[in-house]
């Protein structure tokens, strides 16, 4: 009886959230229900974890444990990624349906269960089935561990500033729509900070987010892109930020104006409030090179100093324009690991696994659709078929027919990738992986296309952190651009945006067995086929195998 007693109060001191109190399992229940959109001038129900929108954040230590019950309460299947947590042999709990689970159906529970392991700073969990999470997503803040210091001065009050969109029509029909007539969806219709559009929307009745700084005073954004379909530039007028970490990744400080992030990066920016008083805006705008429709809606919120009136006039600024390439650029190639003593970069040296990806757009035959045809996305030119039994229980199980190992390492058909395209754009079909042997060291290089249009591409690798060693404009050459990689202090991170008609040279160590997916993080490109997954043996030793599946793993 008393020690019956004494696990309840522990489990309550776990509850009191979000003053983070020391234990080390974290208990969350998520409940994934609908509630009206009442934010946002409409009044349709979303899909929302909690009832919030946007989600409840998750705070932890490194270190910790971290357990959440999933209820669905929705009609849709429903699945949570914990969108770059390494999930060190625990790939069970990773989340992408039909990659590492079965999606729990309605009615159903799933406890996801993981602990965070050599990481801390910003990461996001969302929905990883259908569009779901262009609502259903929030904030993952991984602390360091007791006593350990920010390896910067410690701000005086930090933020979670989640970038996203917003939609008027449900998203399902959204992408329903578009993929039965084969051709693109229609853009989000705004873009929103911490879920409210802002002052400068026309739904500006519902107010929006304000940041309430002291002159003098440091804070600590932690910025996440949310978002379905667009990278997005960040900025705050009158303010220059300084990036102190990025998914999870310590960096060199890296002071900027303007900040890139693309849907599933997260990024740890200083500001400091060195103005004496007023407010100033804060500006979400879409980036795309590419001439394609994007949502041209500013998100925008307040940065508001203690003192000032609510009704003096707010310093503006502008966003860069939609097609600001060299505003992009320069954000990404200034971006450096920290790589300390205590936090170094251990990039591999040495390559096992040389692979070259090509990623980019196809047209597929398709007599149902509104041109007689339809745009596809693939890795080397291969259109991911999603399975109907998740890979990882396949792999586990030793189920035959779910999908084969012969995913190509190298484009089967190369051509000019970044010149004039082939005559014939069509793409194989196929649920095929790439195998990699535990604690090979593999480097993929990413390159675009331009079949229909040269595009960026942020691409998501699922179980690791990569290194990008390498980047650049056109074809990759593989004698001459090696010899230019960063092999000692590169950004390390989890997702990367692949330059429009260029390319980005990635390198990672397998120590994770399991089934891992990579994809591109916009989302209509993943459903259209641009999507892999590596599949990595266990090792030998005593801590080197995928832990076995949990009595509740949903059933496909
Ligand atoms: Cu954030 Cu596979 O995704």
């Amino acid at each position: 009886m008393v020690s019956w007693v004494r696990v309840i109060l522990v489990l309550m001191a776990c509850f009191t959230l979000p003053s983070i109190v020391e234990c080390r399992t974290r208990h969350y229940k998520f409940n994934v229900v609908l509630r009206n959109k009442t934010r946002l001038c409409h009044t349709k129900p979303i899909v929302t974890v909690n009832g919030k929108f946007p989600g409840p954040t998750l705070y932890a230590r490194e270190g910790d444990n971290v357990v959440v019950k999933v209820t669905n309460h929705v009609q849709y299947n429903v699945t949570i990624h914990w969108h770059g947590i390494r999930q060190l042999r625990t790939g069970w709990y990773d989340g992408p349906a039909y990659i590492t689970q079965c999606p729990i159906q309605t009615g159903q529970s799933y406890v996801y269960n993981f602990t965070i392991t050599g990481q801390r700073g910003t990461l996001l969990w969302h929905a990883h089935i259908l569009w779901l999470r262009a609502t259903v997503h929030g904030a993952i803040v991984i602390l360091p561990k007791l006593n350990v210091p920010y390896p910067f001065p410690k701000p005086d009050k930090e933020v979670v500033v989640i970038l996203g969109e917003w939609w008027n029509s449900d998203v399902e029909a959204v992408i329903n729509t578009a993929m039965q007539a084969g051709l693109a969806p229609n853009v989000s219709d705004a873009h929103t900070i911490n879920g409210y559009p802002g002052p400068l929307s026309n739904c500006s009745t519902e107010g929006g987010f304000t940041i309430q700084v002291e002159s003098g005073k440091t804070y600590m954004l932690r910025i996440i892109n949310a978002a379905l379909n667009e990278e997005l530039f960040f900025k705050i007028a009158g303010h220059s930020l300084t990036v102190v970490e990025v998914d999870a990744v310590y960096t060199k400080p890296f002071k900027t104006n303007t900040v890139l992030i693309t849907p599933g990066q997260t990024t740890n920016v200083l500001l400091t409030a060195d103005q004496g008083s007023g407010k100033y805006l804060l500006a979400s705008s879409p980036f795309m090179d590419t001439p394609v429709p994007v949502d041209n809606a500013t998100g925008t919120a307040i940065l508001h100093y203690t003192g000032t009136l609510a009704t003096s006039a707010t310093t503006f600024t502008n966003p860069p324009p939609v097609n600001a390439t060299p505003v992009a650029t320069s954000f990404t190639v200034g971006l450096r690991s920290l790589n300390s003593k205590a936090f170094p970069a251990n990039v591999p040296l040495t390559v096992d696994h040389s692979l070259f990806f090509t990623v980019g757009m196809g047209v597929n035959p398709c007599s149902t659709c509104t041109n007689g045809s339809r745009v596809v996305s693939s890795v080397n030119n291969i259109s991911f078929v999603m399975p109907r039994t998740a890979l990882l229980q396949a792999h586990y199980f030793k189920i035959s027919g779910v999908f084969t190992e012969d995913f190509p390492g190298n484009p089967l058909n190369p051509f000019n990738y970044t010149g004039t395209p082939p005559t014939n754009l069509q793409t194989m079909n196929g649920t095929r992986l790439y195998r990699l042997s535990y604690n090979s060291s593999v480097q993929v290089v990413l390159q675009d296309t331009s079949v229909i249009a040269p595009e960026n591409h942020p691409i998501h690798l699922h179980g690791f952190n990569f290194f990008a060693v390498g980047r650049g404009l056109g074809n990759f050459n593989q004698s001459t651009d090696p010899a230019n990689f960063n092999l000692v202090d590169p950004i390390e991170r989890n997702t990367i945006g692949v330059p429009k008609g260029g390319w980005t040279a990635i390198r990672f160590r397998a120590d994770n067995p399991g089934v891992w997916f990579l994809h591109c993080h916009l989302e209509v490109h993943t459903t259209w086929g641009l999507k892999m997954a590596f599949v990595v043996d266990n090792g030998k030793g005593p801590n080197e195998s995928l832990i076995p599946p949990p009595s509740d793993l949903p059933v496909c």
